[in-house]
């Protein structure tokens, strides 16, 4: 995020805009915690995980006393237009404010889930991907050594697009998917397939938004029904959403500051930019939020090939 809000300063001071940084989202327009920013308040963050602006979750916002509150706030700082970035709360949030006082909002996606629809990828998503493969290649050390079963849990929400990648990147011998349906006894086929050819470490990815269940639940089941396995779990949890952006997502968050200003200039409103096959693309806020985004399928025909 700190990459793409580099780019939005840097090309909206390009354009000649001013431009006002607000801290810690929706509640932070309430509170007026906004300060107008320059070149060199971005300098030396393009490397940085996080978001120098801070993020919070605000209830006061849900409410029309609360986005009054923003709406002055914003009036008294002279901010005539938004970038906003974030996942579909914050698109949520953008959607209403637009609906009730014709700000014009350009919106940036930025989740390490992938979900958002009108964009091949979202700002954190391959970081996230990254760490998480970098962590199951450690465990595959370990489980190696020591001839085990790994579940190893990553995030995503709903959606399974950091297990369907990390699971085929790291070699998982199965990944579970929220969008799959696999039972418990094909998983445990799969796995006994494995043991049985000799393969001395069997790790299992599971997205934590999983039909069977996150990585404990599913080794509990898998436990109490084939007692012979003992397997280990390992929930990659909040490190998947921290450190050092990659090269990638450097150069999504770049690109996606400069198409927003730009969307800005020519009097674009209410979409969300985006980059499909390279090329950028603004989808409508609603769309972008409830248009379901399907799993690449041939991804996951690969990811199924290569643990069978
Ligand atoms: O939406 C991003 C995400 O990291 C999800 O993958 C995860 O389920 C959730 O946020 C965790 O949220 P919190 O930090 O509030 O626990």
């Amino acid at each position: 995020m700190n990459a793409a809000i580099r780019a939005v300063v840097r090309a909206g001071i390009y354009y000649k805009f001013a431009i006002v940084g607000i801290f810690s989202g929706y509640q932070g327009m309430i509170k007026g915690k906004m300060k107008k920013m320059n070149v060199r308040s971005v300098a030396n963050i393009i490397h940085r995980g996080g978001t120098i602006l801070q993020s919070a979750r605000s209830e006061e916002f849900r409410t029309r006393t609360g986005r009054k509150k923003a709406i002055e706030k914003l009036k008294k700082n002279k901010i005539d237009a938004l970038v906003a970035i974030g996942g579909d709360g914050t698109f949520r949030g953008a959607i209403t404010l637009n609906k009730e006082y014709d700000i014009p909002i350009i919106g940036i996606p930025g989740t390490i889930d992938n979900d958002l629809f009108g964009t091949d990828a979202t700002i954190g998503y391959d970081t996230a991907t990254n760490t998480a493969v970098k962590a199951i290649d450690m465990i595959r050390d370990t489980a190696l050594s020591h001839n085990r079963l790994f579940f190893i849990e990553v995030m995503g929400r709903d959606s399974g697009f950091i297990a369907m990648r990390s699971g085929i990147a790291g070699g998982a011998v199965a990944t579970i998917i929220p969008e799959d349906d696999i039972t418990l006894e094909e998983l445990v086929e799969i796995i006994n397939k494995g043991l049985k050819s000799k393969k001395s470490s069997s790790l299992v990815v599971v997205a934590e938004g999983g039909k069977l269940g996150g990585a404990l639940q599913l080794a509990e089941k898998v436990k109490e029904k084939f007692s012979y396995f003992e397997p280990r779990v390992t929930i990659l949890g909040h490190i998947q959403r921290g450190g050092s952006p990659t090269v990638f997502d450097r150069l999504l968050a770049s690109r996606l500051g400069v198409a927003a200003i730009e969307a800005l200039k020519e009097g674009k409103s209410n979409v969300m930019a985006g980059i499909k096959n390279s090329k950028i693309v603004f989808t409508p806020f609603q769309k972008s939020i409830s248009t379901p985004k399907i799993i690449n399928q041939e991804a996951w025909r690969i990811a199924k090939i290569l643990s069978s």
